[in-house]
């Protein structure tokens, strides 16, 4: 059950990162108009990162052997990253996205509504590119799926 948890954060990153790009390619192509789909469409990327916190909740809190309050904890790259900066630099995307995602909501002009997914999602994208523990990055045990 705790391998098929991390494996579902894990691999749900692959769909988070897709659904960032493709509303961000979106935003672009599609300035002057606004239908539901792209509503739906940045809907479901928020959503899909909401999703991606609520795992991460509780990998965190009860399933991570990578989450260690030890003595010295910050000292050791492994725990300082998933003990704290994984754990920040997520939610700040995740919020970041939150906000660009009501933000849009709340203009009235298909551009400018394009406009804020544009810039938030785009800010959300690159963090979380930061903040994924990818493999080639030393020391952070991390996989590709
Ligand atoms: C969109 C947001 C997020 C993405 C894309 C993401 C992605 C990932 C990835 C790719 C891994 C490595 C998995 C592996 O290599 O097997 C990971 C691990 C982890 N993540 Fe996230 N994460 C996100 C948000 C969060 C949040 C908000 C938390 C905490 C509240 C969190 C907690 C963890 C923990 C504890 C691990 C280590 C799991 C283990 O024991 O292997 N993640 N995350």
């Amino acid at each position: 059950m705790n391998t098929f948890i991390t494996s579902m954060h894990s691999g749900l990153r692959w769909i988070v990162l897709l659904l960032l790009i493709y509303s961000i390619v979106n935003s672009i192509i599609r300035r002057n108009t606004y239908e539901k789909k792209d509503r739906l469409l940045y809907m479901f990327t928020m959503v899909s990162m909401h999703i991606q916190l609520l795992i991460g909740l509780v990998l965190y809190f009860f399933i991570s052997g990578k989450v260690q309050f030890i003595e010295g904890w910050m000292k050791v790259k492994l725990y300082r990253f998933y003990g704290m900066e994984h754990l920040i630099g997520m939610i700040l995307a995740i919020a970041l996205v939150t906000i660009g995602h009501i933000a849009s909501k709340k203009q009235t002009e298909s551009s400018a509504k394009h406009k804020r997914i544009l810039i938030w999602y785009t800010i959300g994208l690159l963090l979380i590119l930061a903040f994924i523990p990818w493999p080639f990055r030393a020391g952070l045990l991390g996989q590709w799926f």
